[in-house]
């Protein structure tokens, strides 16, 4: 069993992966500022998994604080979720998203190096494939250029971990890629709680139900898809957190930098969404439609044959799952962890 750094842990997609570190039996010591997330989180993953983890409060760009943990903790593998995810905000201020997302990563690395510690596991994305690769995605298709900030912090990020696994050995680097994150444990205990009006489309769906928000604008019906809609690869985010808890297994015993997609292989439209979310839950989303989004692709999803070959994952959950637990999360918190 490893001890496990979790930068982010408080977050969404690091409080689902906290607990299933936890239940599989490591110790966890969670890095976070809480500028998007709040402690609440980990207090029930605490609980959820009937064990206790290590929060420090602290920001990926204070090189001091990063270098106190890896003093006070001997950490064996590091996943690295702490970093900003807003794409329209990365647009109007490029320099947070710059210094967050770029040089905490650097930071980070840097701290890791004088620590000795050189496992590795980053939150990737699959805005990496730029614009024109067609779908399925495959990992070894070549990268370009995403038409956003956010999603360019996460190439450039991507391309400097492959840089110090290809100019220093002793480095094991996992790249997951993840396609469109949904839903919530079982339990309902956490789950997504965006600031603000929600960015994206489940945690705007789940406000429409919980009575937040009026009615859900569907971007764009005239897209070249089956019904009109954008079409994306929804994944449950418990089935993410698993393939986060593979990835550290695979490098702890392996070296060098390599990608996964994390995705289920399906494109699902954002009309399927709603009307899945309705039928599954028993209650209807008001929905008119709007202009297309600025920036959408029209559709895009995972091939994820590598990451069930080389680290044995494959998702478990349906896409009823996602909205029926998606729904349970918010029904139960119908303000988040406020
Ligand atoms: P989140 O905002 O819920 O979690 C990110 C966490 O990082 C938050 O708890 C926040 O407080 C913390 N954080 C931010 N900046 C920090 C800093 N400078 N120092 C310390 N902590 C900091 O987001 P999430 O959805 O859980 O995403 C986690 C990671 O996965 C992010 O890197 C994101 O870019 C990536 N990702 C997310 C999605 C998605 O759709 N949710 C898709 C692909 C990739
Ligand atoms: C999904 C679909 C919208 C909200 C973003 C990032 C990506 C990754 C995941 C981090 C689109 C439509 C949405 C709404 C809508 N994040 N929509 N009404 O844009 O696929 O991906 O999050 O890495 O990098 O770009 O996700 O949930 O915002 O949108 O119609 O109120 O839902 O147009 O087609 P997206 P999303």
């Amino acid at each position: 069993m490893a001890n496990i750094l979790v930068t982010g842990g408080a977050g969404y997609i690091g409080s689902h992966t906290c607990l299933e570190l936890l239940h599989a039996g490591h110790d966890v010591v969670v890095f976070d500022n809480l500028s998007n997330s709040s402690e609440e989180s980990l207090r029930r993953v605490e609980k959820l998994a009937n064990k206790s983890s290590v929060f420090v409060q602290g920001d990926i760009r204070h090189q001091a604080e990063l270098d106190q943990v890896f003093q006070a903790h001997q950490i064996d593998a590091v996943i690295h979720f702490a970093g900003l995810k807003a794409v329209g905000e990365s647009q109007k201020n490029p320099l947070i998203y710059f210094d967050n997302n770029i040089a905490g990563s650097v930071q980070l690395i840097k701290s890791m190096e004088k620590a000795g510690v050189f496992n590795l596991v980053f939150s990737s994305s699959a805005t990496v494939y730029g614009e024109s690769n067609p779908s399925p995605y495959q990992e070894d298709m070549p990268l370009s250029l995403p038409n956003n900030n956010y999603g360019y912090t996460k190439l450039i990020i991507e391309q400097i971990l492959e840089k110090m696994a290809l100019a220093d050995s002793r480095w094991s680097i996992a790249l997951l890629r993840y396609f469109n994150p949904v839903g919530a444990h079982k339990s309902g205990q956490i789950g997504e709680d965006p600031q603000g009006i929600p960015n994206n489309l489940m945690p705007y769906v789940t406000q429409v139900a919980v009575g937040r928000r009026e009615s859900l604008s569907i971007f764009g019906n005239d897209y070249p898809t089956k019904d009109g809609t954008c079409e994306r690869d929804f994944i449950h985010v418990v089935d993410l957190a698993q393939a986060h808890v593979l990835a550290v297994a695979n490098r702890l015993n392996n070296k060098g930098c390599r990608a996964w997609n994390i995705g289920t292989g399906s494109p699902i439209s954002v009309l399927k969404i709603k009307e899945t979310f309705e039928r599954v839950n028993g209650i209807q989303i008001p929905t008119e439609f709007t202009k297309r989004r600025v920036g959408d692709l029209s559709a895009f999803y995972a091939d994820a044959s590598r990451a069930k070959a080389e680290l044995g994952w494959q998702p478990q959950y349906t896409l009823e799952d996602m909205l029926a637990d998606s729904w349970n999360w918010q029904k139960q918190n119908p303000n988040g962890f406020n």
